[in-house]
């Protein structure tokens, strides 16, 4: 019996780490604004919107900047970030991501993609995953960023299963809030504070197989 019919990963920090070169493109964006940056701070960017993710990093700039300025900063830092994406092989993929997905898949569950990111699809082409998906919601297609549950609720639509149905792998705080408020089931991989208990605590990926084959 299957638990699941469907997982929705999350792409940054579940299928690969990315998120040395998020931190590195910030880190320029936060010198130039005069704000502060740590790994504290970088935690609470994960899974949120590059427009949010600057605001959040304004709080500690003494600048106020107009709107232009804004998207001029967000700008500049895609493109050092997606200088630094060129570094991205299949070698950075998660331990352990192809052989869970290959067997998931091969046990009938249905598999998606749940990110924020607008680089989402490169980043997957990188990694040689693209074709792994039976849908990939990312952040192009949404108008919510988490912790809205949008992108994961049009991903289960996409794969044309109920919320119920699916379970939701994540990193971060705003994706297990995602997840609550879309109405999946969540596993949180990695050590990052919670605001509340997810259904599943996973060290690996390949933990998902007793999980969701149940
Ligand atoms: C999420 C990351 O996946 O994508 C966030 O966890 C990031 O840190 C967000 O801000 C948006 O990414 P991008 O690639 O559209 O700038
Ligand atoms: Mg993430």
């Amino acid at each position: 019996m299957m638990r699941y019919r469907a997982v929705i990963f999350d792409l940054d920090g579940v299928l690969c780490s990315t998120d040395r070169f998020h931190f590195e493109a910030w880190k320029q964006t936060a010198r130039e604004v005069k704000a502060p940056f740590d790994e504290k701070i970088n935690q609470r960017l994960r899974g949120v919107s590059r427009m949010e993710s600057l605001e959040i990093i304004l709080e500690g700039s003494p600048l106020a900047l107009s709107g232009a300025e804004k998207l001029r900063l967000a700008e500049e830092k895609n493109a050092r970030y997606r200088a630094l994406l060129q570094n991205l092989t299949p070698a950075d993929l998660t331990p352990g991501a192809e052989e869970t997905l290959a067997a998931l898949r091969a046990a009938g569950i249905k598999l998606a993609v749940g990110s924020s990111s607008k680089n989402a699809v490169f980043i997957l082409e990188r990694l040689g995953a693209a074709s792994w998906f039976d849908a990939v919601c990312d952040g192009t297609m949404i108008s919510h960023s988490k912790p809205h549950p949008e992108v994961f609720l049009k991903a289960a639509e996409m794969l044309g299963e109920p919320p119920g149905s699916c379970l939701v792998v994540e990193d971060a705080a705003a994706g297990l809030e995602a997840a609550r408020a879309g109405g999946m089931d969540c596993a949180i991989i990695g050590g990052a504070d919670m605001p509340f208990a997810p259904e599943y605590h996973i060290d690996t990926l390949e933990a998902l197989r007793a999980i969701a084959l149940g």
